[in-house]
């Protein structure tokens, strides 16, 4: 298909890393009378041509909050779909990261998840290491302030080792604890579904990241949304607290 936007996007200036907030498959469903579970698959269907999209022009890192640590408290068969949705979705899209060079790796409480959802995942993670085109980042069991939390306890038994003196504690230090460790911040974090709020995703990552907002439910998500949202990314002055005429 032709696309509008994606011939308007500068090739030079693509964010390197993409985050995105997959909201609003249960209302994707409800509008068509059908079953909250279809809304996921339909979902997965999205994150697929999203990935495609995202590696034709270039973003290196795209990471997706695909399972909240709040939404273990779903009703258990919604929670049941969605990790066997996780699994079929991998048996069904491992070779096609490998064809395309793409790296699958995972940020969150991993050991929450049971124990053939890891198990898979494990084997993915594995078999696409060597890849470099693309990494996807699987926001699985994940919550941010989880994930601080995990950070500071790390670093608190660091001191108590004496392995760390507390002065040294910066940014980078600290950012070195987090699970995203090795992997750059967001420069764009979209969220669909019309909801304006981040839901404990990547809280300490997004400090600098643009924010990109569009009511479209994720299953309707497609190439060319995304390749919409980089458009009007690029459209924009990154200024990092400094004034424009410094940045020129
Ligand atoms: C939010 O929509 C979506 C989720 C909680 C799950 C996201 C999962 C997928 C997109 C499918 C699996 C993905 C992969 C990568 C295998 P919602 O259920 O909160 O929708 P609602 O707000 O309309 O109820």
């Amino acid at each position: 298909m032709l696309s509008m936007y994606k011939e308007q996007i500068d090739l030079t200036k693509v964010p390197k890393h993409v985050a995105i907030i997959m909201d609003g498959n249960g209302r994707w469903a409800k509008e068509k009378g059908l079953d909250r579970v279809f809304g996921h698959k339909e979902g997965a269907a999205a994150f697929s041509d999203v990935t495609e999209a995202a590696a034709e022009i270039g973003v290196k890192y795209l990471t997706a909050y695909a399972f909240s640590t709040e939404n273990w408290n779903r009703p258990q068969a919604e929670v049941e779909a969605l990790m066997s949705l996780l699994v079929s979705t991998i048996e069904k899209e491992t070779d096609k990261l490998l064809r395309n060079d793409i790296r699958l790796c995972c940020i969150g409480d991993l050991s929450r998840l049971p124990k053939p959802v890891n198990e898979k995942l494990q084997g993915c993670i594995e078999r696409t290491a060597h890849c470099q085109r693309m990494t996807i980042v699987l926001a699985l069991s994940y919550s941010a302030k989880w994930e601080i939390l995990q950070a500071v306890k790390s670093i608190a038994s660091e001191v108590k080792n004496g392995n760390l003196n507390v002065e040294d504690i910066c940014d980078d230090v600290f950012a070195s604890h987090l699970n995203t460790n090795g992997i750059p911040d967001p420069d764009l974090l979209i969220r669909t579904s019309g909801e304006s709020r981040i839901s404990n995703f990547l809280l300490w990552q997004i400090a600098y990241s643009e924010l990109y907002f569009t009511t479209v439910n994720w299953p309707d998500f497609r190439k060319e949304e995304f390749f919409k949202a980089i458009c009007d990314y690029q459209k924009r002055e990154r200024r990092f607290g400094k004034t424009s005429e410094q940045i020129k």
